[in-house]
């Protein structure tokens, strides 16, 4: 089958690479000169899944209607605020009859429109299926199981559309509730945020699982109110997104993130598994093994969480600042240790909130070193853009509540 996907983020290209494996023909439209680069040379989305080699036969291409000429299959994976105008773009390329199969997640600002909603918008009569549930691209990359559903109300679209995708790793389960199904995708994220915050303040295990389960109840009823069905929110694409948002080290959700770096500053999300499982053991020294250092370490991609920077960023800075070489484990792989990560903090601050240029950081922190404070300044970076990101965000979810615009700030 010959298909194409529009956005070549992680989950666009995620989705391309798995449908080319299954053996279609697929061209990836990406945003970026550089993306279209990498994938036709390197065979790998540098900038936005970097570190995976992707089909050889996967195609990318920067002109949105030669991606999807003569397809019979379209997947569209761009963000949920600009697909609208992505869409409205491809509008008179794309072909008729071919499903539109909508794997952005989100419900639109000010119009309130589902992502489906969005597409039969801009394309009237268009045949749409929602592609949701629980499904970090990086793990679809690697081949790890993954179980998502496709729901359309044209049974035969989501047919076609499971067997696209269905591989030995990927499973697609067809469904014909697309409104339960959005809404599930994109409510998760409410929870995430709560769930979030309740880690940050360290409220504890009880306290998670008791907002998950209320919040599905509530996205439940939200989900019945909008015309979804009840049992739809206990699937994968309700109960299983909410589960992975809201306990997946690798959402990106920023108040999950703020979680992460609360953690951080007190143990490691590993070490403090390793607590709870001592906690459900029936040994009698578990405070001691709870005491026991144990040392930290965070792949690239938990650093990228952390820091809310981009890997290409990442490997950037390190080319800049020498004293930034992350050791490598067996695998080539590049492995973090805590004092790593307040210095790319500090770094961050430097260049990002007092607006130094490489080489005027380079100084400052080389005067820091110099008068011994390079560690408690570099550590204090990372507490204080931790709590800025919390306050931004709680600022951004007050004014969504209040109903009013989003203030725009520069992002840190
Ligand atoms: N990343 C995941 O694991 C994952 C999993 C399931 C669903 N999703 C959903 O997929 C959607 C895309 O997420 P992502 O993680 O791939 O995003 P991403 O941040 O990795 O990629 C962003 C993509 O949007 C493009 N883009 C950015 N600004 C643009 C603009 N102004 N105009 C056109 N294109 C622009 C970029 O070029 C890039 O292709 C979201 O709705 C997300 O909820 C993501």
């Amino acid at each position: 089958m010959r298909c194409a996907v529009v956005g070549a983020g992680a989950w666009g290209t995620a989705l391309a690479d798995l449908l080319a494996r299954n053996g279609h023909g697929v061209r990836l439209w990406a945003y970026e000169a550089d993306v279209v680069e990498t994938i036709n040379q390197k065979h790998e989305n540098v900038r936005f899944l970097g570190g995976h080699p992707l089909s050889p036969s996967l195609e990318a291409v920067g002109d949105i209607g030669r991606a999807v000429e003569g397809v019979e299959l379209v997947t569209l994976a761009t963000p949920s605020h600009v697909l609208r105008r992505i869409v409205k773009s491809a509008a008179s390329s794309l072909p008729r009859g071919a499903p539109l199969v909508v794997a952005t997640k989100g419900i639109e600002n000010v119009t309130l429109s589902l992502m489906t909603e969005v597409a039969e918008q801009e394309v009237p009569g268009a045949t749409v299926v929602a592609l949701s549930g629980p499904s970090f691209a990086v793990e679809v990359v690697a081949g790890q199981p993954t179980a998502v559903v496709v729901a359309s109300k044209r049974e035969q679209a989501a047919a076609t559309t499971q067997r696209a995708f269905s591989s030995a790793y990927f499973r697609a389960y067809t469904h014909t509730d697309v409104i339960g199904v959005e809404l599930g995708g994109a409510l998760k994220n409410v929870m995430a945020v709560a769930t979030g915050i309740a880690e940050g303040l360290g409220l504890g295990f009880n306290a998670r699982a008791a907002l998950v389960t209320r919040g599905l109840a509530e996205m439940t009823r939200l989900g019945s109110a909008l015309g979804a069905q009840q049992n739809t929110f206990a699937g994968l694409a309700g109960l299983g997104d909410l589960v992975l948002t809201c306990t997946g080290s690798l959402s990106r959700n920023r108040a999950v993130r703020y979680r992460e770096s609360r953690t951080f500053r007190g143990s490691t999300s590993s070490q403090r598994h390793r607590r709870a499982d001592d906690e459900r053991a029936p040994s009698g020294g578990r405070s001691m093994k709870a005491k026991e250092p144990v040392q930290e370490f965070f792949s690239i991609g938990d650093v990228c969480t952390l820091t809310d920077l981009k890997p290409h960023v990442l490997r950037y800075w390190e080319s800049q600042f020498k004293f930034l070489h992350p050791a490598k484990n067996r695998s080539g792989n590049r492995v973090y240790q805590r004092r790593e990560i307040e210095l790319i903090m500090l770094v961050k601050q430097l260049l990002y909130t007092e607006k130094y240029t490489i080489d005027g950081a380079r100084q400052k922190i080389d005067e820091y070193r110099k008068s011994g404070e390079l560690r408690s300044v570099a550590r204090s970076a990372l507490d204080s853009q931790a709590v800025e990101s919390m306050e931004s965000e709680l600022r951004s979810i007050l004014a969504i509540l209040d109903g009013q615009p989003e203030e725009k700030g520069i992002k840190s």
